[in-house]
Protein backbone atom coordinates (compact mmCIF):
# COMPACT_ATOMS: atom_id res chain seq x y z
CA UNK A 1 0.00 0.00 0.00
CA UNK A 2 3.02 2.26 0.18
CA UNK A 3 3.35 1.84 -3.88
CA UNK A 4 -0.05 1.50 -4.79
CA UNK A 5 -2.76 4.13 -3.92
CA UNK A 6 -7.09 3.59 -4.53
CA UNK A 7 -7.08 6.18 -6.61
CA UNK A 8 -3.93 7.80 -7.53
CA UNK A 9 -0.04 7.19 -8.48
CA UNK A 10 2.51 6.75 -5.98
CA UNK A 11 5.50 4.58 -6.88
CA UNK A 12 2.96 2.41 -8.89
CA UNK A 13 -0.31 3.93 -10.92
CA UNK A 14 -3.39 3.97 -8.75
CA UNK A 15 -5.64 0.49 -9.01
CA UNK A 16 -8.37 3.36 -9.87
CA UNK A 17 -6.00 4.44 -13.06
CA UNK A 18 -4.62 0.41 -13.81
CA UNK A 19 -8.69 -0.59 -14.11
CA UNK A 20 -9.61 1.87 -16.56
CA UNK A 21 -6.59 1.67 -18.55
CA UNK A 22 -8.15 -2.06 -18.67
CA UNK A 23 -11.37 -1.69 -18.55
CA UNK A 24 -12.12 -2.71 -21.64
CA UNK A 25 -9.53 -5.60 -22.25
CA UNK A 26 -10.55 -8.58 -22.23
CA UNK A 27 -6.88 -10.19 -21.69
CA UNK A 28 -6.34 -8.04 -18.77
CA UNK A 29 -7.31 -10.07 -15.70
CA UNK A 30 -4.83 -13.06 -16.55
CA UNK A 31 -1.97 -10.70 -17.90
CA UNK A 32 -2.46 -8.30 -14.54
CA UNK A 33 -2.29 -11.84 -12.69
CA UNK A 34 0.87 -12.81 -14.10
CA UNK A 35 2.47 -9.54 -13.82
CA UNK A 36 1.73 -9.71 -10.02
CA UNK A 37 3.78 -12.26 -9.36
CA UNK A 38 6.88 -11.75 -11.84
CA UNK A 39 6.75 -7.93 -11.47
CA UNK A 40 6.49 -5.33 -14.29
CA UNK A 41 8.79 -2.56 -15.66
CA UNK A 42 8.19 -0.29 -18.18
CA UNK A 43 4.37 0.19 -18.84
CA UNK A 44 3.70 3.17 -16.88
CA UNK A 45 7.02 4.29 -16.51
CA UNK A 46 11.03 3.44 -15.78
CA UNK A 47 9.88 2.54 -12.06
CA UNK A 48 10.05 -1.33 -11.17
CA UNK A 49 7.46 -3.45 -9.54
CA UNK A 50 9.11 -6.01 -8.08
CA UNK A 51 7.94 -9.98 -7.95
CA UNK A 52 5.72 -11.14 -5.52
CA UNK A 53 6.60 -14.60 -5.19
CA UNK A 54 4.43 -14.71 -1.95
CA UNK A 55 1.62 -14.55 -3.82
CA UNK A 56 -0.09 -17.76 -5.08
CA UNK A 57 -1.53 -18.04 -8.43
CA UNK A 58 -5.15 -18.01 -6.87
CA UNK A 59 -4.58 -14.71 -4.76
CA UNK A 60 -3.00 -12.77 -7.88
CA UNK A 61 -6.12 -14.01 -9.54
CA UNK A 62 -8.41 -12.15 -7.17
CA UNK A 63 -6.52 -9.95 -6.54
CA UNK A 64 -5.99 -8.58 -10.55
CA UNK A 65 -9.57 -8.92 -10.37
CA UNK A 66 -10.82 -6.66 -7.46
CA UNK A 67 -8.15 -4.12 -8.81
CA UNK A 68 -9.98 -4.43 -12.27
CA UNK A 69 -13.21 -3.93 -10.62
CA UNK A 70 -11.78 -0.48 -8.76
CA UNK A 71 -14.68 2.72 -10.06
CA UNK A 72 -13.07 5.47 -11.77
CA UNK A 73 -11.50 8.06 -9.30
CA UNK A 74 -12.47 11.80 -8.96
CA UNK A 75 -10.65 13.78 -11.84
C1 LIG B 1 0.69 -7.85 -4.09
C2 LIG B 1 0.98 -6.55 -4.20
C3 LIG B 1 0.85 -5.80 -5.52
C4 LIG B 1 -0.15 -5.86 -6.45
C5 LIG B 1 -1.44 -6.66 -6.40
C6 LIG B 1 0.23 -4.96 -7.55
C7 LIG B 1 -0.51 -4.75 -8.72
C8 LIG B 1 -0.06 -4.06 -9.83
C9 LIG B 1 -0.69 -4.03 -11.13
C10 LIG B 1 -1.99 -4.77 -11.50
C11 LIG B 1 0.08 -3.26 -11.96
C12 LIG B 1 -0.20 -2.89 -13.43
C13 LIG B 1 0.72 -3.68 -14.38
C14 LIG B 1 0.42 -3.36 -15.83
O1 LIG B 1 -0.25 -2.36 -16.14
O2 LIG B 1 0.83 -4.13 -16.71
C15 LIG B 1 1.19 -2.77 -11.18
C16 LIG B 1 2.22 -1.94 -11.63
C17 LIG B 1 3.22 -1.39 -10.84
N1 LIG B 1 3.44 -1.64 -9.48
FE1 LIG B 1 2.43 -3.00 -8.39
N2 LIG B 1 1.43 -4.36 -7.22
C18 LIG B 1 1.83 -4.85 -6.01
C19 LIG B 1 2.98 -4.51 -5.31
C20 LIG B 1 3.83 -3.47 -5.67
C21 LIG B 1 4.93 -3.00 -4.86
C22 LIG B 1 5.33 -3.58 -3.50
C23 LIG B 1 5.50 -1.96 -5.55
C24 LIG B 1 6.65 -1.06 -5.16
C25 LIG B 1 7.76 -1.52 -4.56
C26 LIG B 1 4.78 -1.80 -6.79
C27 LIG B 1 5.04 -0.87 -7.77
C28 LIG B 1 4.52 -0.87 -9.06
C29 LIG B 1 5.03 -0.10 -10.17
C30 LIG B 1 6.21 0.87 -10.13
C31 LIG B 1 4.22 -0.44 -11.29
C32 LIG B 1 4.38 0.05 -12.74
C33 LIG B 1 5.24 -1.00 -13.48
C34 LIG B 1 5.32 -0.78 -14.98
O3 LIG B 1 5.46 0.37 -15.42
O4 LIG B 1 5.29 -1.78 -15.74
N3 LIG B 1 3.76 -2.73 -6.83
N4 LIG B 1 1.10 -3.28 -9.89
Amino acid sequence: MRCHGMVRKFVGPGFAEIAARYRTDAAAPERLAGKIRAGSVGTWGAVIMPRQPQVSEAEAQALAAWILSQPAGPP
